[in-house]
């Protein structure tokens, strides 16, 4: 199976709770998967021939939570290009925001490029319509496993 490497960002604990359960059902599912924790990710440079899966809520006015910064800005200035690396965004937001999913919408860019290829568009999940997330995260995972096996 494919390794699958989950990082997620997070200021209230939603997106946290989400890469959790997105954690859980792949691991149930036979991956190879491991959620990296926000203090641990100085150790982790992505690779290539992997899945990469980012799943981070948005801050400020469209910003990154805090404890993703030093990872972004090491993945932006590190040099890397990763034609190979496979990725995923799911964006927590609220579509009240003018910047709604920013800190989603800068982590799609970045993965673009550095030349790494996108399993699927940008997945939003809209805080004014469900109470849930991670119920709507489970439904993406099961498009994302077949994108994924096909
Ligand atoms: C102070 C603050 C600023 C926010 N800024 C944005 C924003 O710019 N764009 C957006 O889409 N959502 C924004 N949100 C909404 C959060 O991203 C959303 O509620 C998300 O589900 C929180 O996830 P978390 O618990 O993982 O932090 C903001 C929320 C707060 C409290």
């Amino acid at each position: 199976m494919v390794k699958v490497n989950i990082v997620f960002g997070t200021v209230y604990g939603s997106a946290q709770f989400v890469a959790e359960t997105v954690y859980e059902k792949l691991i149930e599912q036979g991956y190879d998967a491991k959620l990296w924790q926000p203090e641990e990710l100085v150790d982790y440079t992505p690779a290539a021939n992997q899945q990469l899966i980012v799943i981070s809520s948005t801050t400020g006015q469209g910003d990154l939570p805090d404890g993703l910064v030093p990872w972004f800005e090491m993945v932006r200035s590190t040099g890397l290009y990763l034609p190979d690396l496979h990725f995923s965004v799911i964006g927590l937001g609220d579509s009240s925001y003018e910047t709604y999913c920013g800190a989603g919408e800068q982590l799609q860019s970045l993965f673009e490029e550095i030349g790494a290829q996108a399993v699927k568009e940008l997945f939003r999940i809209d805080a004014c319509e469900t109470m849930e997330p991670e119920l709507e995260a489970l439904n993406w995972l099961d498009e994302w496993t077949k994108s994924v096996i096909a």
